[in-house]
């Protein structure tokens, strides 16, 4: 049987082909088991470093974190820092390393700065780059300075609302590798969205085995049995796009195909509804009409809300459409908020990555405006976007307060990582609800074998 015939979801049969919510042609990236040395093997890391990482575009961060002229953040991935900063003249981003004797020169995490100023001998840089003092600098030979050494450069560009940097020094268009849609990450309005939490954590496995437990909704059922009653898991419907990126939509509002009550409106289907603005003490309706419900809902209260909900689809305001952007990303997209999560290389551990998740949510003069749910955002936090929070830092120790789905996978992705270590595992055997993983091995695999 191949995958053509295999049976798999299509949420909206009726979505015209060019719509973003049409199921994508099949793509065929055939059926080899790849070598698992890739999530041990110190060499591959190396590799993947000079080859990819260093060599693709990658998501620092998001433009409403730089509302001012001289507001920066850092971008850090394994030993590269890098200052991601609003200047007169737009955008840029700096190796974060003083041309002098190279000092880390900036080590707030975030703030605002006119000036670099390097905590070694005090030299100083604009947020434009350039150098704007030498200490002392009748003390240096006229021939060690005189090309005025300022920040090295970072290649850097912004789309809908997200800033990307790429460490190669001629790298092709952002645009041209990013594979999705025209118009499909421009429909959320991500520059106008505000983080309200911002989340780094360290868990104990290989980053790919992060990436490829949030492409695929197969493990539900087993590892997420709560959400049984209230989203699909079968019936996600999978999309590939060009350049290893990939999307799943998960239809929310509705028991999963695998549970055979289909009817009782389950209490954590009312929280949907009540999520949604919709009184749930009052729902007439069976489980099989929450989602819809859910989609009017959202409508209307988009109307009174003064929203412009037009360029949404129906799916779009219930389910979750998680969209993954090559190498290391996934973002959770909803018109209410998007849950930006990267996973990001160790420095030094093949069997260790950093789990760095962003909440954005969409400003709207309502208290029951909030991100979905499963975003896991704990009970406090300030959703009015007004106060940009620090990045909260756990270490592997520490409960990272993810909520109850993200800690699950926390828990469970070590016992992954050690278990492909055993002599008696050879490599991962791949289903078709398994195709993003496979999808983006394809493209690792392609970038890698590149020069
Ligand atoms: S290392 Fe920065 S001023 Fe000396
Ligand atoms: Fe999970």
């Amino acid at each position: 049987m191949n995958a053509n015939t295999i049976s798999l979801a299509v949420i909206n049969p009726d979505a015209p082909v060019d719509s973003l919510e049409a199921k994508q042609p099949h793509i065929d990236n055939g059926t080899e088991c790849y070598d698992k040395q890739g999530y041990f093997s110190r060499d591959y890391m190396e590799r993947e470093w000079e080859r990819m990482w260093t060599r693709s575009w990658l998501i620092a961060g998001v433009e409403s974190d730089l509302p001012a002229i001289g507001d920066f953040f850092l971008f850090e991935i394994r030993d590269e820092s890098i200052i991601v900063t609003r200047t007169e003249q737009g955008i840029k981003a700096f190796y974060n390393v003083c041309p002098h004797r190279g000092t880390k020169l900036v080590w707030d995490e975030r703030g605002n700065k006119k000036v670099f100023v390097c905590p070694f001998h005090s030299w100083s840089f604009t947020n434009n780059g350039e150098l704007r003092r030498i200490t002392d600098e009748s003390t240096f030979q006229p021939e060690v300075i005189c090309h005025r050494p300022g920040l090295a450069p970072v290649a850097c560009d912004t789309h809908a609302g997200i800033i990307f940097i790429n460490m190669d020094e001629n790298p092709a268009p952002l645009l041209d590798s990013l594979g999705l849609p025209a118009g499909y990450l421009e429909a959320y309005q991500i520059d106008r969205m505000k983080v309200v939490r911002h989340v780094r954590s360290e868990w104990g496995a290989n980053w790919k085995v992060g990436v490829e437990a949030f492409y695929e909704s197969y493990h539900l059922h087993a590892v997420h049995p709560e959400t049984r009653g209230v989203m699909g898991d079968l019936n996600v419907q999978y999309d590939l796009y060009p350049n290893g990126a990939s999307r799943m939509i998960v239809p929310l509002g509705q028991p999963s195909p695998r549970i055979h009550d289909q009817v009782t409106v389950t209490e954590g289907l009312k929280m949907m509804l009540q999520d949604a603005g919709i009184d749930a003490s009052g729902f007439k309706g069976t489980a099989a009409d929450v989602r819809r419900a859910i989609q009017q809902g959202k409508r209307e209260r988009a109307e009174r809300l003064g929203l412009d909900y037009s360029r949404f689809e129906d799916g779009q305001l219930s389910d979750s459409w998680a969209t993954g952007v090559f190498p290391n990303v996934q973002i959770g997209c909803h018109p209410e908020a998007v849950f930006i999560m990267r996973f990001l290389p160790h420095e030094s551990d093949p069997e260790r990555f950093y789990y760095d998740t962003m909440t954005l949510i969409f400003p709207a003069d309502d208290p029951d405006y909030r991100p979905p749910l499963w975003m896991g955002l704990p009970e406090g936090i300030d959703v009015s976007g007004n106060q940009r929070p620090a990045t909260e830092h756990y270490t592997i120790e520490e409960d990272a307060r993810l909520g109850q789905v993200l800690s699950q996978d926390s828990a469970l992705l070590p016992v992954v990582q050690k278990g492909m270590r055993s002599r008696g595992f050879k490599g991962q055997l791949w289903g078709e609800q398994e195709q993003r993983l496979r999808h983006f091995h394809v493209e690792l695999e392609r970038r890698l074998a590149q020069e």
